[in-house]
């Protein structure tokens, strides 16, 4: 089974390196648009725009027969877009973000920290409520290129977490919350999940990425579906960028990257 994962850049390769753990026979097809990214600060039509022009390159071009989108923000304001527009099956990480929280909350009231458009999306409210969760939303928008930039471990990203978790605690507070559970609704920050853990260990840290491997993974096992366990890497903008930052996401070595021109 060829499964297409995407993600604005390298941030979906900690799905990736999940969807490796759980199913590494499978053939994997990884499209980090990175000239366009970020999409985080972008509007709903520009993000489903960039996010069906991955996904057909992905099904039409490379022959996906399954869609993850390793993306929050894609996922929050482009799923449906993104089902519209192709003919194999696609699962996002904001519906599997929200099943973990459900089954890790036991106050009911859960934390997520996203960027600004999946947070403006309120698309983790929704799905959380479904599931009889109350949500508070932060964005974050300086952990992108924090992490972009290598800094994980930089005193500036530390004193930055600390501030906006703070604020996110007091927030949640001021609205007669008792938070138990923090989401990282992004995924760049479960590159930052041992620093978060450390500022508020008293919230279980949840990354969509485990339970969205275990989800295609069900899938894959269901549909007694088997693979050469090969995987080729596309990205949008400098080879060499995503190469040298997605060995990071990854955790192992990054070969054969193929540059591929989306427009604009
Ligand atoms: N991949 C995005 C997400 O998970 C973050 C990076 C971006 O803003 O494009 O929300």
């Amino acid at each position: 089974m060829k499964i297409g994962v995407f993600d604005s850049g390298v941030g979906g390769l900690t799905v990736l390196h999940a969807l490796l753990r759980q199913a590494p026979q499978a053939d994997y097809i990884y499209l980090g648009d990175t000239a366009r990214l970020p999409y985080g600060s972008k509007s709903q039509a520009t993000i489903a725009r960039y996010a069906v022009s991955s996904a057909h390159f992905l099904v039409e071009e490379q022959g996906a027969e399954f869609l993850v989108i390793a993306c929050n923000t894609a996922s929050a304001l482009a799923l449906d877009a993104i089902k519209g527009a192709v003919s194999v099956p696609v699962l996002g990480v904001v519906e599997t973000g929200a099943n973990a929280a459900r089954a890790a909350s036991a106050s009911g009231d859960v934390l997520v920290i996203a960027t600004d458009a999946t947070v403006q999306s309120h698309a983790y409210s929704a799905a959380c409520r479904e599931r009889g969760l109350r949500t508070y939303e932060k964005a974050c928008p300086l952990l992108v290129p924090l992490v972009e930039e290598g800094w994980i471990t930089h005193p500036v990203t530390q004193e930055v977490l600390r501030i906006y978790l703070s604020e996110l605690k007091q927030e949640a507070g001021a609205m007669q919350m008792s938070p138990d559970t923090l989401v990282l609704g992004c995924t760049h920050y479960p590159l930052l999940r041992d620093q978060i853990a450390h500022i508020v260990p008293d919230l279980k840290v949840i990354d969509s990425a485990c339970v969205t491997a275990e989800q295609v993974a069900s899938t894959i096992h269901d549909k007694k579906a088997t693979g050469n366990g090969t995987r080729r890497f596309f990205a949008t903008d400098s080879i060499e960028k995503f190469r040298a930052m997605g060995t990071r996401f990854l955790g192992e070595a990054i070969d054969g990257v193929t540059l591929v021109d989306l427009g604009g």
